[in-house]
């Protein structure tokens, strides 16, 4: 799920001194201790959203203290999101993510499940390493919900869903590590505010997959992944309810269609969706200064998230215009 123009920048001083770029290299020297442990490193490629969000919730004036620990932290939580991007792709039979061949596509689902596999179960080793035992606890938990989330998606297949179901689907495959991530830094600094450190990082990661659902239905989003594949999957997301669709038997073309059209309200779906995405980050920025106070990544984060979908929303128009009929 890490879509570099859905995630945008979030580098320059606006970010309290961290780039993204800084946060790799943090990430890269745990990782490059992992193969002679017997752990494979993963590629931490994307824009590394679940290591950020763990790194703006510590508030800045903590920033000095992180050590290995916290990097250890976050790399878990970077590897088991990794692990579920390959499986994901298998159960999708995705063929291109981040702009190329899957591994799926190009070793076959057997090789790209047990890379996904060693992924998974060397995160577990890596975030004992973090010496937090409320983040291992919390950890855990957000890879056994990620895992229910998506069985919960598959069961809904090919059906409508409610919003509070859908929510319910998001909350678990996407919100949950984001809130593990959040919960890192209460854990290490003992903050005594674990549980609103997790509520924030499930409703940031909810965000984040609504955006994610948002891309799918714009061709013109660039997102490294062909778009409409939750629509071909038999996906229920909260764009369909937006366009006032009932099911799945929409031909694609007049999907794209629907989704990109004024009709009488004035806006389109995704026009309406794209707004409402920046409504909703107003609370989230909102919450995330009262935990960690001075920080400036996560409003980078989410500025980047709905700039994003705003563009992504205006360049369908015109992309669209070229879908015959
Ligand atoms: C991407 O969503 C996928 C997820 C957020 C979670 C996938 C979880 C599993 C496959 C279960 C196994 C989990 C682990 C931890 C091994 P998406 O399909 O909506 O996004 P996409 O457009 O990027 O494919
Ligand atoms: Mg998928």
């Amino acid at each position: 799920m890490a879509h570099p123009q859905a995630t945008g920048h979030v580098d320059g001083p606006s970010a309290g001194g961290w780039t993204s770029e800084d946060v790799g290299l943090r990430l890269g020297a745990v990782a490059r201790e992992l193969p002679a442990l017997g752990m494979p490193g993963p590629p931490l490629e994307g824009k590394l959203l679940r290591p950020l969000v763990a790194l703006a919730l510590v508030p800045p004036t903590l920033r000095p203290r992180l050590d290995e620990r916290f990097w250890c932290g976050a790399l878990a939580l970077q590897m088991v999101h990794e692990a579920s991007l390959l499986h994901d792709d298998i159960l999708d039979d995705a063929r291109e993510r981040r702009g190329r061949a899957t591994v799926q596509a190009q070793a076959g689902p057997g090789a790209a499940l047990v890379l996904g596999d060693h992924y998974l179960t060397s995160a577990y080793r890596v975030a004992a390493r973090a010496q937090a035992p409320e983040f291992l606890v919390r950890f855990i938990h957000a890879v056994e919900r990620t895992v229910a989330g998506e069985i919960a998606q598959g069961r809904a297949a090919g059906r409508r869903v409610s919003p509070s179901e859908y929510r319910e689907i998001i909350m678990g495959k996407s919100g949950e590590l984001f809130g593990a991530s959040a919960a890192l830094s209460g854990a290490l600094f003992d903050l005594g505010d674990i549980e609103a450190r997790v509520a924030l990082g499930r409703d940031l990661g909810a965000v984040y997959q609504k955006v994610d659902d948002l891309l799918d239905y714009c061709p013109a989003a660039g997102t490294g992944k062909p778009p409409l594949q939750d629509y071909r999957q038999g996906k229920w997301t909260w764009m369909m309810d937006l366009a006032g669709m009932e099911d799945f038997s929409m031909p694609e073309e007049e999907v794209l269609r629907v989704m990109h059209a004024a009709g009488t309200s004035a806006t389109s779906p995704v026009d309406r969706a794209a707004a409402h995405l920046e409504e909703a980050t107003d609370e989230l920025r909102r919450r995330a200064l009262a935990l960690s106070p001075g920080d400036t990544l996560v409003d980078a984060v989410l500025s980047a998230w709905v700039r994003t979908a705003k563009r992504a929303a205006q360049a369908a128009v015109f992309e669209v215009a070229e879908v015959p009929a």
